[in-house]
């Protein structure tokens, strides 16, 4: 039987946290990997992996639908969950910043700033005390100020490889990202020891890197 339901993100962070778990030695199935499945068992772990894309993970955990997860620092930064943040996993690491076209200034009358992030760029300009109007898109955020949809973007910058072969260039930096493992308040007080247990394991690998 399944004791533990774990949401873990596709794409990017996938890899590592994979990685991560197979090194903690934890027996994860192939086909974690290699197929298009959703939901897959390690019957050896009791553990069930929901697979999901990486801003919803808090949203099933915070709904108790998965005990754990593992989401970014950016994500747990802009949707403010009720789940708890129980280790950061050094994994994934990349930062927030301000970015755009080189030599230019913010337009004065109408500053505009795309961001899939608006909550984390709306705090930053209120704090700057620039008040400045979000657009707000789903990706390929790079693209606003090479077309004039924007002055600014607030985006993600891991290689900084998409900025340079874009020709835009960094401003600011807000702040360092990496995943985090997270988990649902009640989860955490019914499963405690089981928990601490899954927990206890992953440290034990993080302290060797
Ligand atoms: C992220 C981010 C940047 C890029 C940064 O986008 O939004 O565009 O990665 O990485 P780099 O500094 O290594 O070039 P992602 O690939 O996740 O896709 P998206 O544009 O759809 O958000």
């Amino acid at each position: 039987m399944n004791d533990l339901t774990i949401a873990m993100p596709k794409g990017r962070i996938f890899e590592e946290a994979y990685e991560l778990f197979v090194e903690a030695g934890f027996d994860l199935p192939k086909e974690i990997n290699d197929s298009r499945k959703l939901i897959v068992e390690a019957p050896n772990e009791n553990i069930k992996f929901i697979l999901a894309k990486p801003m919803d993970v808090p949203v099933y955990v915070e709904h108790g639908v998965a005990d754990i997860g593992i989401a970014g620092k950016d994500v747990l930064l802009e949707q403010h969950r009720d789940v708890h943040e129980l280790l950061d996993l050094y994994i994934s690491k990349c930062y927030i910043a301000t970015a755009g076209l080189p030599n230019t200034q913010m337009n004065e009358i109408a500053p505009r700033v795309a961001t899939k992030y608006p909550t984390i760029a709306t705090n930053f300009y209120k704090e700057k005390g620039e008040q400045v109007e979000i657009i707000e898109l789903n990706g390929s955020i790079e693209l606003a100020p090479m077309i004039g949809l924007a002055d600014r973007i607030v985006d993600i910058v891991s290689t900084g490889q998409t900025l340079k072969e874009n020709g835009l260039v960094e401003y600011e930096k807000i702040v360092e990202i990496s995943s985090r493992l997270i988990v649902n308040p009640v989860s955490y007080r019914v499963k405690r020891e089981r928990i601490k247990e899954f927990v206890a394991q992953l440290k034990n690998e993080l302290h060797k890197r």
